[in-house]
């Protein structure tokens, strides 16, 4: 049975050598682009997290053979597309899961149906429903284009799409449903996101140019790419390395080391940030690990100093900055996080519960439409507050961090949605010298 609450209180200093999951945009992406290839697609790395286990399950309802060989190691036998379910999809809470597999599935004369967990069906997926649609695809769905849901999909036309706003998931589903089109399929981005789906679509056999103009990302994919299965090694999150790192820079004496981590530069925002904040960070021993750059981390704790985040480093950090907001809580002075209304729209309000949460353990917090504001005092918060995730997992994970080096004990509500991404995280943290324990 899962723990009602986690507790998490401070302690010594960390310090170790870790390994974190492997990373959750990779790990989706090589399920779904397994199913819609022909030929066996290896896995090594692979996050289990309740998340990705879901997209594993639905490619199974989709027609592929999905088997697990060993820890982190999986095949997927694709039938070089997808065949319809004959029941419903449950996406759990994750919204890359669903957004991603809907985009696949209207590249298909299908029929499908999703749902998903209580958070999910608050999510908008009218931004990818309006792209699939203007391709073609139709669909049904509650109101405000909430789940459950029902696509139909097949006889897709190509597109010339400008993203509303910066969202990899966006991108992917209409370049997923671009496969199957009749011509080609153009995204336009306003910033740059995260680019593994594009990596990997090369890897598997697809044809897709990307360049940049008037500081936008042009992404054309030609149609009429059969897919092959091709191996995925599976980098380690750096979304999951975030946590041990500023773990490491707020608790006096710490030094900790993450392996594996990705460096695919738009996904390292938090370090950079980190960085101009006076952490001591350094990588090492950088390498190659299917197309993406991945290296070992050493976080010492740090001093640190309040910083402006520029609002264009939003996309290459956006799921980092409730834990980012725990490095200020500490940091000496104010950090201004600005541009990020996205977070408003994940698996929960992060803008709202991070400036809760923080409020509760003593922090001085400005709550902006867009963004907000951390005033640290360069001393420890008072913590000592239970904390409301609304079962949000990077929620509860960033509040069980402050815990450790705050002057009380932090305690986080619906622990069990940590398993979404993590389920490592609270042994992991033990390992390391933290006192997290279920309360
Ligand atoms: C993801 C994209 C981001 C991110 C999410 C994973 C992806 O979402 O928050 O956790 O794998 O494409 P948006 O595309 O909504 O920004």
């Amino acid at each position: 049975m899962t723990a009602a609450v986690l507790s998490a209180r401070p302690g010594a200093a960390l310090s170790g050598t870790v390994k974190v999951p492997g990373d959750k945009s990779i790990s989706h992406r090589s399920l779904i682009l397994g199913a819609m290839a022909s030929g066996r697609t290896t896995i090594t790395g692979l996050l289990e997290g309740d998340d990705v286990l879901a997209t594993a399950k639905a490619m199974q309802a989709f027609g592929a053979v999905v088997t697990r060989t060993g820890e982190g190691a999986w095949t997927v036998d694709g039938r070089g597309g997808l065949c319809e379910p004959d029941d419903v999809i449950d996406c759990g809470n994750a919204g890359t899961g669903v957004r991603l597999i809907m985009g696949a599935a209207a590249g298909y004369a299908i029929t499908a149906t999703f749902t998903g967990d209580a958070s999910l069906k608050k999510r908008p997926m009218g931004r990818v429903l309006e792209p699939l649609g203007l391709m073609g695809a139709t669909w049904l769905s509650r109101e405000g284009g909430r789940l459950p849901l029902t696509l139909r999909g097949g006889g897709l036309a190509g597109i010339d799409y400008v993203l509303p706003m910066a969202s990899a998931q966006v991108k992917s589903a209409v370049l997923l449903a671009g496969l199957k089109a009749e011509g080609p399929v153009t995204v336009v981005e306003p910033e740059p996101t995260r680019d593994h789906t594009e990596r990997m679509l090369r890897a598997f056999g697809a044809s897709l140019t990307v360049s940049d103009h008037n500081d936008r990302r042009v992404i054309t994919l030609q149609p009429g790419a059969r897919l092959t299965a091709s191996p995925v090694d599976v980098p380690g999150d750096p979304s999951s390395a975030a946590f041990p790192i500023v773990a490491a820079l707020i608790t006096p004496g710490s030094e900790v080391t993450i392996t594996g981590v990705m460096l695919n530069p738009l996904r390292t925002g938090l370090f950079d940030t980190l960085r101009e904040m006076g952490a001591d960070l350094t990588i090492s021993n950088r390498r190659d690990a299917s197309g993406e750059e991945v290296g070992d981390i050493t976080a010492r704790y740090s001093r640190l100093k309040g910083v402006v985040v520029p609002p264009g480093r939003a996309p290459s950090m956006i799921d980092e900055y409730p834990i980012l907001a725990v490095a200020a809580a500490f940091a000496d002075g104010e950090t201004v996080m600005r541009g990020v209304g996205e977070m408003r729209v994940k698996e929960s309000d992060r803008i709202a519960l991070m400036a809760a949460g923080l409020e509760a353990c003593g922090v001085d917090v400005e709550e902006e439409p867009e963004g907000f504001i951390v005033r640290g005092t360069g001393e420890p918060p008072r913590g000592g507050a239970l904390v409301e995730t609304h079962g949000d997992h990077r929620i509860a994970m960033s509040h069980l961090v402050l815990g450790l080096a705050a002057g009380a004990a932090v305690q986080v509500d619906e622990p069990g949605m940590i398993a979404t991404s993590f389920p490592d995280f609270a042994p992991m943290m033990r390992r390391l010298g933290g006192c997290i324990e279920e309360a």
